[in-house]
């Protein structure tokens, strides 16, 4: 089929291709663009235009020399350890990780003989010294941890990670590159899952790996086309659609989030409120220096009452809904407990501060009196 004839003129929203398989004219053209000498597509597994245009705009962002579009976030971490480790190898991961991605580095790259060691990355000494011990490929840490937003020394991580012969890949989904840029923080790879915040609309799955090292752009592509991880058209165009009020969004849910954690901790009843822009907050100082646009869009509240107290203001508050992820436009609640940290043993919890009463709080772009007014009453139904 031709390409419409549209003149001068230009699609003033991006095109989306759906098209699996491109034609070609001749054997010519066929080895010119497989070869890269000409630009052009062949199969949409390997590349398609919807994922290299949103590549190219997050790369941007996130500082980065090149970006890659998987089917998922999950999906573009099992592209940085596919990439990067192989039998043998180990992996120093930090212990406050997303569930989903501890079973990744525990479970599945164990099967293929990579040992994950972990250490808290917030000590620096202990994570230097864990280098040294453990000899890893990569050291992986998360930009703020799930849910208690614990922020790790980025810099510093990057600097130990390369001396002792590491790669440092970072998972930045709860941060969004509008709060922080891992890369030119001196990280070697970034995650983001595209299906939280840079989305925005709880519509789509999709993760963005991108790396600042040209070298290993090839590295990655041919797992990404061999492994099948590349994500589709329409996903895609979703999340550039997303990507255009991304700015705006988080400055707003930044700001809202900011105000709703010194409210939140006047109010009777809540008796613990995490949130790194807080003076109270153990990574209050690093948040600062690393985070200058603000601390982002999540924190949490611990309620005296535990899942009672959590379950009565629920049910009073239909206007903040119960939902096991983060990123919408609107604010969303998640009960780490009995979702994100629902497997890990309850001791590990419990150290870690993960308690029966603790809520997240994704915060989104409603005006902040909506949002206060919705809480108050979920809480003053807490008792
Ligand atoms: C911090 C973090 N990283 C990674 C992921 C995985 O992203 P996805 O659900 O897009 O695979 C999630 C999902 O909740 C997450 O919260």
């Amino acid at each position: 089929m031709n390409a419409p004839d549209l003149g001068p003129t230009r699609p003033l929203a991006p095109p989306l291709y759906t098209a699996s398989v491109y034609s070609l004219p001749d054997l010519d053209a066929l080895d010119a663009v497989s070869d890269g000498h000409a630009p052009g597509y062949v199969y949409a597994r390997d590349a398609h235009p919807n994922a290299d245009q949103l590549a190219a705009q997050l790369a941007a962002l996130e500082g980065g020399a090149w970006g890659v579009v998987c089917g998922s976030g999950m999906a573009a971490l099992s592209a940085a350890f596919l990439s990067l480790v192989s039998g043998g190898d180990a992996v120093l991961a930090s212990t406050r990780l997303y569930g989903r991605t501890s079973a990744l580095l525990k479970d599945q790259l164990a099967r293929f003989g990579v040992t994950t060691r972990q250490v808290d990355v917030n000590d620096l000494d202990a994570t230097r010294a864990a280098v040294a011990e453990h000899k890893p490929k990569v050291v992986y840490a998360e930009t703020m941890s799930n849910p208690l937003c614990r922020v790790p020394d980025l810099p510093v991580l990057a600097e130990i990670a390369h001396a002792g012969g590491a790669k440092l890949v970072v998972d930045n989904t709860f941060a969004t590159p509008v709060i922080c840029r891992p890369l030119e923080l001196g990280a070697d790879l970034v995650m983001e899952s595209l299906t939280k915040m840079v989305g925005g609309h709880s519509d789509v799955f999709l993760g963005l790996l991108a790396g600042r090292d040209p070298a290993l752009r090839p590295v990655v592509g041919q797992v990404v086309s061999v492994w099948g991880l590349l994500g589709g058209p329409f996903d895609c165009w979703q999340v550039e659609r997303g990507l255009v009020t991304l700015g705006l969004r988080m400055r707003a849910a930044t700001a809202t989030a900011a105000a709703l954690a010194d409210w939140l901790a006047d109010r009777p009843g809540v008796t613990r409120v995490v949130y790194p822009g807080r003076p109270d907050h153990p990574d209050y100082d690093l948040a600062r220096r690393l985070f200058p646009a603000g601390c982002g869009n999540m924190l949490c509240f611990e309620l005296a009452g535990g899942r009672g107290a959590v379950n009565r203001f629920l049910r009073a508050a239909p206007g903040v809904p119960l939902c096991p992820s983060l990123g919408h436009a609107t604010t969303t609640v998640s009960y780490p407990v009995g979702a994100s940290h629902r497997y890990v043993p309850a001791a590990d919890r419990e150290r870690e501060g993960i308690t029966a009463g603790l809520v997240r709080v994704s915060v989104g772009c409603e005006p902040f009196d909506d949002l206060a007014r919705e809480t108050a009453t979920g809480l003053a139904a807490v008792g």
